[in-house]
């Protein structure tokens, strides 16, 4: 226990779920990785969660186990990673009804009357923009995960010794002036071209999965549930604050990711 330093205190629970030491299940050593394959085959993902409910996630020695390692891994990275961001979406879409008014008007010139489809993704650059702004300006994984320096290092002058803790701070990128002006507003449009297309190289710059080959594995997924998940919702329901309950989009729950406050939404169902 005790790798993380003081200033995010809410890791402690990491060492208790995972293990602590260089065998902590959660960066697998190169030996782990090595027998994956065939430990797994045959093995499907319901299998993996059924192992996990029945089993329990440690063994008696506090190593995780491989099957339970990937199974946890999977379902922790994907559960509230995902609800949280999309919590976040409909609290940020309730407190910007411009927002919202313009991204459905798109999705429903591009779709007319049938649900969006993951293909129409390249066809609704402002809903693109939106959920690329959701990501920024939610920052949920502010920390990104630990890491560990594997030798002596240096990076822009600062030396950082072999077996050096490293988290990497995208909160403060995504909040970066020089890369986002106005970072305190949630602004879609910055990730637009004077053209109304989607500004790839801006786009480039929002990174809540990580850098590196060692970033996010769900990333993909993620991004497509997020993407299908508010744009079906846009075309289905104007999401409006409650006048006595105002949305809250400044603060955030205290904990590992940046939680979404919660606060009651009305959801008007749009009728055709
Ligand atoms: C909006 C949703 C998500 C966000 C914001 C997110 C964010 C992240 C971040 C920041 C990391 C650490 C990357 C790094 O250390 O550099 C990570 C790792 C990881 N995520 Fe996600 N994630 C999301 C969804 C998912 C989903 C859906 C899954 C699984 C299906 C998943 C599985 C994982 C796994 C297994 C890792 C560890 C990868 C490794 O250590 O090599 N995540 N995620």
């Amino acid at each position: 226990m005790g790798i993380e330093p003081p200033f995010h205190p809410s890791l402690w629970w990491r060492d208790v779920v995972f293990g602590a030491g260089e065998r902590r299940c959660w960066m697998p050593a190169p030996d782990c990785v090595d027998i994956l394959p065939s430990q797994v085959a045959g093995l499907d993902i319901a299998d993996l969660l059924r192992w996990t409910l029945a089993s329990g996630n440690c063994s008696g020695n506090g190593h995780m186990d491989v099957e339970g390692s990937i199974a946890n891994e999977l379902f922790g990275g994907g559960f509230t990673t995902i609800t949280e961001s999309f919590r976040w979406a409909i609290n940020l879409l309730a407190a910007s009804p411009d927002v919202q008014e313009r991204a459905r008007r798109e999705l429903a010139e591009v779709c007319g009357d049938r649900p969006l489809r993951l293909t129409d993704r390249s066809n609704i650059p402002y809903n693109e923009a939106v959920h690329l702004e959701i990501f920024r300006y939610s920052s949920l994984t502010a920390l990104g995960l630990p890491h560990s320096t594997m030798e002596d290092t240096t990076l822009r002058g600062y030396f950082i010794p072999k077996g050096t803790t490293i988290f990497s701070n995208y909160f403060a990128h995504h909040y970066n002036p020089q890369y986002f002006p106005d970072p305190d507003s949630f602004k879609p449009d910055r990730f637009l071209t004077a053209d109304g297309k989607l500004d790839t190289d801006k786009a480039q710059l929002v990174v809540p999965f990580g850098v590196g080959k060692r970033r996010c594995v769900g990333e993909n997924l993620a991004r497509q549930e997020l993407s299908l998940f508010v744009g079906r919702l846009l075309q289905q329901f104007e999401i409006h604050e409650d006048p006595c309950n105002p949305v809250n989009i400044r603060d955030v729950l205290p904990g590992l990711n940046r939680g979404p406050i919660q606060t009651p939404l009305i959801f008007n169902k749009i009728v055709l």
